[in-house]
Order: C-alpha cells, then sequence, then structure tokens
C-alpha cells in the first residue's frame, strides 16, 4: 500500500473536484437509500387501506379508484429520488473519474521525463519491452486505483453507512439477521477475486512473453527467412500459446464460480429476511413493508459487498504497478548536468589517462589512454574491431563518466562543462545509423531545427547523398525509415553524415561512417570535409586510411590499451600496425588496377 503515498500529491492537486465528487456521491446514495423507504410505506398503505376497506364492505374493482391518487404520489416520489440520485451520479463520475484521467496524464508526463533523464547505461540494464510496459500498463493500473477504486470505496463506504443505518433504525433485530451472511459474502469473495488475480498476472505475464516472442521474430524475419526457420519459430509459438490458452481456460473456470457463489450467499440473505420478517410480523414487531424494503436493502448491499473484494484487487494490482514505477523513478542519472551557463567551446580535446570499465558489462573497454588535439586539428584513430575505439566516442559525448583518469575540453574537465553545451557542439555520426521514421528533410533538420530547406540541399550535397534524395518518390518529402522507403546502408550513412554536419558543430567526431561508401563517393565526402573541417577538431574512426586528408596524430588502440601514437610519418616509420594497413591497401589498390 505505502507504493500508492506517493500519489497523494497528485490527488491534492485536483483536491478541489475530489471532494465536490465526494459530496456528490454522498448525496447520490442519501437518494438511494431513500427510495426503499418510500416503497414499504407505499406497501404498508396498501395493505392497511385494502384491510380497512374490506372491514367498510368496499368492493374489491373501487379499491383503485380509493388508492390511485395517493400510489400516484408515491410513485412520482420513488420517481424523482431516482433522478436525483441520477443527476448526483453523473457529478460524481465527471469529477472523480476525470480526476484519474488528469492524474494519469500528469503521472505519465512525469515519468516520461524521467527516462529522458537517465543516463544510456540504464538503457543497456533494461530492455525496451520492461520500460514500455511501465510507462502504459502499469500506469493504467494506477489509474484504475485513482478512479474506479476511489470513486467506489467512497460510494460504497456511504451507502453501507446510510442503508445499514436506515435498516437499524427500521429493526435491529431484522438487519442482524439480514446482515449476518453478508460479511461470509465479502470474504469468499475476496478470497475468488485474489485467485482470480493470480491467474491474471500469470497470463498477463505469459502474453509478455508471448508479445516479447513476436516482436523479435518480426524484427529478424529476414534472418528467420533466409534460415528457413519459420517453421521452427512457429513451433515455438505455438507452445507459447498453448501456455497461454491453458491460463486462460482456468481463470475461465474460476470465473464462472464467482457469479453463482454471490447469488448464492445474496440469496441466503433473501430468505432469512422472509423467514426472520415473516416470524416478527405475526408478532406485530414489524410491518410487511419492512420486508419489503429489507429485501430491496439486501439487494442494494449486493454490489458494495461484492466490491469490496474487487476494490482490493484493484489496489492490490496498482500497488504492484506503482512499486515497479517507483523502482525506475528512484534510480537517478549517472550523469548530470551542473552548469547551466552558455558559452561557445573552442573544440581542445584531452584524454588524461583514461581508463574504462563499462559499468553494465564489467569490460574493460579502454586503459591508460592519452592523447590531447588542440583545436582544428584532425586525430585518426586506428584498430582492430573492439578495440576500443566507438568508446572513445561515447567518452566525449559523456554517454558515460570515466572510470579513472580525465577528460578535458578547452583545458577544463567535461564533467565541470555545461553538458549540453558540448553535447551541441559535437557533429556525431555513430557507427550505427538510426533515422527516426520520418521525410528526409525532418531527418537532416534533426541535427539543426533552423536549418532551412535551402541548406538541407547544400548538407545532403556535401555528404554526396541529395542525388539519392531525389531520385526517391517524393525527394526530400519522402518517408524513410519504418513504414517508409528503406535507403540502402551507405545512403543511410551520408544521411547521418549530412545530419552532423547542418549542426555546423565545432568537433566532428564520425565513426567508421564510410565502411559501406564507395570510393569515389568517399572522395567526394571527403573533399568537402578537408574544407569544412579548417578550423574544426576532429576525430575520425576508421578501417581505411583515406588518402588526399591531412591528418595531424594517428593514433592506434589494441585492446583498450595504447599501441601506437605519433604523427602519419612518425607511425610510418615505427613500421607498426599502420605502416602494414598502408601496404595492404597499397596493394589491394595495385591489383585492383592491375
Ligand atoms: N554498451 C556497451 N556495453 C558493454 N560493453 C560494451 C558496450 N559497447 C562496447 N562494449 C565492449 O567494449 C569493447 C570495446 O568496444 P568498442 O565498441 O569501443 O570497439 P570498437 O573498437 O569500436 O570496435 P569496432 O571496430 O568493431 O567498431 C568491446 O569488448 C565491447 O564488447
Ligand atoms: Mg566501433
Amino acid at each position: 500500500m505505502k507504493d500508492l503515498f506517493v500519489l497523494n500529491k497528485y490527488l491534492l492537486r485536483y483536491k478541489g473536484r475530489l471532494i465536490i465528487g465526494t459530496i456528490c456521491v454522498v448525496l447520490s446514495n442519501y437518494f438511494k437509500a431513500l427510495v426503499p423507504l418510500e416503497i414499504g410505506e407505499a406497501l404498508d398503505f396498501i395493505v392497511l387501506k385494502v384491510s380497512d376497506m374490506k372491514e367498510q364492505g368496499t368492493q374489491s374493482s373501487d379499491f383503485s379508484a380509493e388508492m390511485g391518487g395517493d400510489l400516484f404520489t408515491f410513485g412520482l416520489t420513488v420517481l424523482f429520488y431516482a433522478l436525483v440520485m441520477g443527476i448526483f451520479m453523473y457529478f460524481m463520475r465527471q469529477t472523480i473519474i476525470y480526476n484519474s484521467r488528469l492524474i494519469e496524464y500528469d503521472l505519465r508526463k512525469d515519468i516520461y521525463e524521467h527516462y529522458q533523464n537517465l543516463d544510456v547505461s540504464f538503457y543497456k540494464k533494461h530492455n525496451t519491452g520492461d520500460l514500455m510496459a511501465r510507462i502504459t500498463e502499469d500506469v493504467s493500473k494506477v489509474r484504475m486505483y485513482l478512479g474506479p477504486a476511489v470513486l467506489y470505496g467512497i460510494n460504497l463506504t456511504s451507502l453501507f453507512v446510510m442503508v445499514i443505518y436506515s435498516m437499524i433504525k427500521i429493526n435491529p433485530t431484522l438487519s442482524f439477521y439480514t446482515l449476518l451472511p453478508l460479511p461470509l459474502l465479502s470474504l469468499s469473495i475476496y478470497m475468488v477475486s485474489s485467485v482470480i488475480n493470480k491467474k491474471s498476472e500469470a497470463i498477463q505475464r505469459q502474453l509478455s512473453s508471448l508479445n516479447s516472442f513476436a516482436q523479435e521474430v518480426y524484427s529478424g524475419i529476414h534472418v528467420i527467412k533466409s534460415y528457413v526457420k519459420e517453421g521452427a519459430f512457429g513451433k515455438a509459438f505455438d507452445e507459447e500459446s498453448e501456455i497461454f490458452k491453458e491460463k486462460s481456460l482456468e481463470l475461465a473456470k474460476v470465473n464462472a464460480m464467482f457469479y453463482p457463489l454471490m447469488i448464492l450467499l445474496v440469496s441466503v440473505s433473501t430468505i432469512l429476511t422472509v423467514v426472520v420478517g415473516g416470524i416478527q410480523v405475526s408478532k406485530g414487531l414489524a410491518t410487511p413493508g419492512n420486508i419489503a424494503q429489507f429485501i430491496i436493502y439486501v439487494n442494494m448491499l449486493t454490489w458494495p459487498v461484492t466490491a469490496i473484494g474487487w476494490i482490493a484487487s484493484i489496489i492490490q494490482q496498482a500497488s504492484a504497478s506503482m512499486q515497479r514505477i517507483n523502482e525506475f523513478q528512484a534510480v537517478t542519472p549517472a550523469i548530470e548536468n551542473d552548469n547551466e551557463a552558455v558559452y561557445d567551446v573552442q573544440g581542445e580535446i584531452e584524454f588524461r589517462d583514461v581508463s574504462f570499465t563499462y559499468p553494465n558489462s564489467g569490460i574493460q573497454a579502454l586503459s591508460n589512454i592519452s592523447f590531447k588535439v588542440s583545436s582544428g586539428q584532425k586525430l585518426i584513430i586506428l584498430g582492430k574491431t573492439a578495440s576500443g575505439k566507438s568508446t572513445i566516442a561515447e567518452l566525449l559525448l559523456r554517454m558515460y563518466d570515466v572510470s579513472s583518469g580525465q577528460i578535458l575540453i578547452d583545458g577544463r574537465d567535461i564533467k565541470e562543462h555545461n553538458l549540453n553545451s558540448i553535447r551541441k557542439s559535437i557533429g556525431y555520426v555513430p557507427q550505427d545509423v538510426f533515422l527516426f521514421s520520418d521525410t528526409a528533410t525532418k531527418n537532416v533538420q534533426f541535427g539543426n531545427d533552423a536549418a532551412t530547406f535551402a541548406e538541407v540541399q547544400e548538407y545532403t550535397d556535401y555528404a554526396a547523398v541529395r542525388d539519392d534524395i531525389e531520385s526517391l518518390p517524393e525527394q526530400f518529402e519522402t518517408r524513410i525509415g519504418e513504414r517508409g522507403v528503406t535507403l540502402s546502408g551507405g545512403q543511410k550513412q551520408r544521411m547521418s553524415i549530412a545530419r552532423a554536419l547542418i549542426k555546423k558543430p565545432q568537433i566532428v567526431i564520425l565513426d567508421d561512417c564510410l565502411s559501406a561508401v564507395d570510393t569515389t563517393t568517399e572522395q567526394k565526402i571527403l573533399q568537402y570535409l578537408k574544407r569544412s573541417l579548417v578550423e574544426k577538431s576532429a576525430i575520425i574512426i576508421t578501417h581505411r586510411i583515406m588518402s588526399g586528408f591531412d591528418v595531424d596524430q594517428i593514433i592506434v588502440l589494441e585492446d583498450g590499451k595504447m599501441a601506437e601514437k605519433g604523427t602519419p610519418s612518425e607511425l610510418y616509420a615505427q613500421k607498426g600496425f599502420y605502416f602494414d594497413m598502408l601496404n595492404e591497401q597499397k596493394e589491394e589498390k595495385q591489383l585492383k588496377s592491375a
């Protein structure tokens, strides 16, 4: 339950509506409790009048003429009560259920904002499905508590108080017998609901595993088809579905018991009312109208008593969901920005004895790396796969903080900088290209919202992707990504380059961004880069040494350690990795031209 306390601040935010809602509930129940009184009186009136008239020898065909007017008044009164009750009922839903929707919106917005502030290692630790489930399903379950559970909780309490008060006022003994089976009803319904709940949760879990299974199949459909594994996956899906079916059938069985049980216990109450009431009438302790009143009251109480079990289960579920939500809300971002100052970054970069271990996997990706790139210089990072090259880019963007050592930008520790200024001043082309499902223009403008269409054209030209875009069905307005045109690997890379450069950043980081681009196109892009990067610092991670591009410094990584470092001619003289790589490339070229 205490997990739900977090929600009190939201409830307080909308307390006005909650108070009005509560008043409406109470008033609606007040009028509801008046109805049986009126009906009981009407019945007693009829019994009395009929026996009176019989004594006076009135013909039974004249009864209606004698009583018609009075009965009509009774009927109108009941109708009036029902009408007023209905009006208040409308307003109680309009206030309390309405509130729950407002709070649901606020809560979801808060969770979303919090998620966005969390660092990437958080996202690596938790899968997307889990994050999504907490912001959608769990929030909906919490809303069930804020809306229906609160509403019916208030409703039930006030109806209980009023009905039982009226019953005791009319006849305490009869009340005792009539109400006797109700605690039992409540308890058994609570027990059945708990079983239902457990089974529903198991079904829910099975459904989400079914969902993730299907999701993975659809995202990997290419691989599955090419390996002709449809059959195997179909079988696995059948098995999962079978479990789901069995669980659902079990639930259906328990559900089927629910209503018969409820009706059984209510019938016991009704029978007790009639039997005990009958005895009391014969002794002159009660009137026949009282029996009618009590039967209506018992039926009025049936629903709230059933609802106790239902509300309890909603609260249980909401509290489990809220616990899951709270768990993520309590996570503090590992990367925080303490500096709000606005300034320009010059672009001097220095790694001082930097070591880094990925917090989620415990893999040490870098050890004791030191280098310095003065503003305007170009650095090339070479190295075998998994040697830690991309990790350097991640650290510069401060996606993670170093485990030891220091990264300095413009001579100041990266942790003391305004994180947003640093990220804004870096044009980053990641190794894994990600484009949004939006138009080509929008994807490029993602780098710079203020960019005009002319600029978008200009920068796609620089990235040698303009012709590709213009040959798409709707040119720059073509939707790309999911549900749109699929671009080739090389086209995506060049889109990503255009997106990074249109930022006009002070620092450029290109991570293997020309791997899927042919040599002619590569030359075209390099020519542009050569011109545009004149005064900018650049870190270029590559598997291929690019000709015709002036480089100030090269570092070679090996297993996260610095293997070679120096100017191109220094490294050439060292006859190490760089030397071998250059020679290999030369041989390839000769082979091709031969
Ligand atoms: N997000 C991550 N979480 C955990 N470990 C990671 C993560 N990213 C990379 N690693 C590990 O860190 C090491 C260095 O990876 P990195 O991506 O920096 O290599 P790389 O030199 O860029 O390789 P490639 O040339 O294949 O791109 C690898 O052993 C890798 O498994
Ligand atoms: Mg990499």
